[in-house]
């Protein structure tokens, strides 16, 4: 027998067993794929499912950035198309798209509970499991191990420590002809990722979390001012312009090209700047991100769920799928091959996990301590949140506005988002 027949053969069984199972008979799924670092891995993954299952599989593809992508679901959910059988959820999403996405807890098995439960609460719309966890995370320091031990400079640990090691290495590596050299690279597009960066400054110089669990407003504050005033000082001195327009992606490049003495990215960023063909490979270390005057670190949770759009003619198939790229073996592989952590906590302590990103035995403490945006309490109002406060962030990193005008300004946009409740 050859390949193909052999395949199809296998295929043939298995869709019979399947059927058998009470499966539904062969299917073809929408699933989309975001550009970017991690398509290949998504198509691979798709792939192998369908051959194992005997179904089909179309692979759409999507943007990588976070609100971009949410743009398009909106807009595929809210005609209730069947554009996407499945959909690929932000951590702070379920909120905004939870109307829209099937129950899977008839299909799960009890699957949930290998999941941190803080992960699979969040996953909860209206008492219903709307997604189930795919990878969460938590951004770190990266840093060039060469050249701090050249210019003999520790690990910052404080961000004003961190400003003034990029100063002092960014000057020295210029002064000997590395004219492109920059000393700290991070996300400043205006979108999701810069609400991200932005909550980390604040709240780490403890000016709180935008708006309280209890829904309270509490961003216009002195401390939240100072730490946007410390981000704007970099932008032009150690951050380039470019910045302003930079998503993880921007950032990464000029990191792993060897333009950056520090970048504050997700772990993604780990297995990529260590590949083969690049150019700081084995010369990056992981830290903390650096904590505020008064000594607090802050890391924002994210994190990608899978999820079930309401409007597929395949549920059933479709929930196969996601538990099938949200499994144990399929997180692994995305550690190991993606660097992407795991939501299932015995992955913590796999050899080869380790072996592979050996700073993850120190993320378990990052993910607990890590702070969430506003996405619960203001639920379905959480992106028109979002988008006022990387607005503002941006008005700062600009140089349009400083740090006290554009929060006193966001309060005032909030409070109208907000009404008379979120
Ligand atoms: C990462 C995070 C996600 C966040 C996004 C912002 O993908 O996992 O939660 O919203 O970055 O760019």
């Amino acid at each position: 027998m050859n390949k193909t027949a052999k395949t199809l053969f296998a295929t043939t069984a298995l869709s019979a067993a399947l059927g058998a199972a009470g499966l539904a008979q062969a299917a073809t799924l929408n699933i989309p794929c975001s550009t970017g670092s991690g398509f290949a891995s998504c198509e691979q993954t798709a792939q192998e499912w369908a051959e194992s299952r005997g179904h089909s599989v179309n692979i759409v593809t999507v943007p990588f950035s976070s609100s971009e992508k949410l743009a398009l679901y909106q807009q595929i959910l809210g005609s209730q198309s069947a554009d996407l059988d499945v959909l690929d959820v932000d951590v702070v999403w379920p909120g905004i798209l939870g109307a829209h996405l099937a129950d899977l807890g008839p299909y799960t098995n009890g699957a949930e509970n290998d999941h941190f439960a803080s992960v699979i609460a969040n996953n909860q719309y209206n008492g219903k499991l709307v997604a189930i966890p795919q990878y969460t995370d938590a951004p770190v320091l990266y840093y060039r191990k060469d050249l701090l031990e050249k210019y003999n400079e520790p690990v910052p640990t404080t961000w004003q420590q961190m400003t003034e090691t990029a100063e002092r290495i960014q000057k020295a590596e210029r002064d000997a002809g590395h004219d492109r050299m920059w000393g700290f690279v991070f996300q400043a597009k205006a979108y999701e990722g810069l609400t991200c960066d932005a909550l980390e400054w604040i709240d780490s110089f403890g000016g709180g979390t935008i708006i309280d669990a209890d829904g309270k407003i509490t961003v216009n504050n002195p401390q939240s001012a100072a730490a946007l005033d410390l981000a704007g000082s970099w932008v032009g001195n150690i951050t380039p312009q470019g910045v302003l327009n930079y998503d993880e992606e921007g950032a990464r490049r000029v990191f792993q090209g060897g333009d950056a003495v520090f970048m504050r990215n997700w772990p993604y960023a780990w297995a990529l700047g260590n590949g083969e063909d690049s150019p700081v490979k084995g010369k990056i270390g992981i830290t903390p991100l650096p904590m505020g005057p008064d000594g607090k670190h802050s890391a924002t949770l994210g994190g990608w769920q899978m999820a079930v759009s309401k409007y597929s003619e395949n549920i059933e198939v479709a929930a196969d799928y996601v538990l099938y790229v949200s499994s144990k073996d399929a997180q692994k592989r995305g550690a190991i091959v993606d660097g992407r952590l795991p939501t299932i906590p015995a992955l913590y302590e796999d050899p080869e996990v380790l072996e592979a990103n050996p700073y993850f035995a120190n993320m378990r403490a990052v993910l607990e301590n890590s702070v969430a945006r506003p996405s619960s309490v203001t639920g379905e109002k959480y992106n028109q949140v979002s988008n006022e406060f990387w607005n503002a962030a941006h008005r700062v990193l600009s140089g349009k506005s400083s740090g006290a005008d554009s929060l006193s300004q966001l309060e005032s946009k909030l409070k109208r988002i907000r009404g008379r409740r979120w």
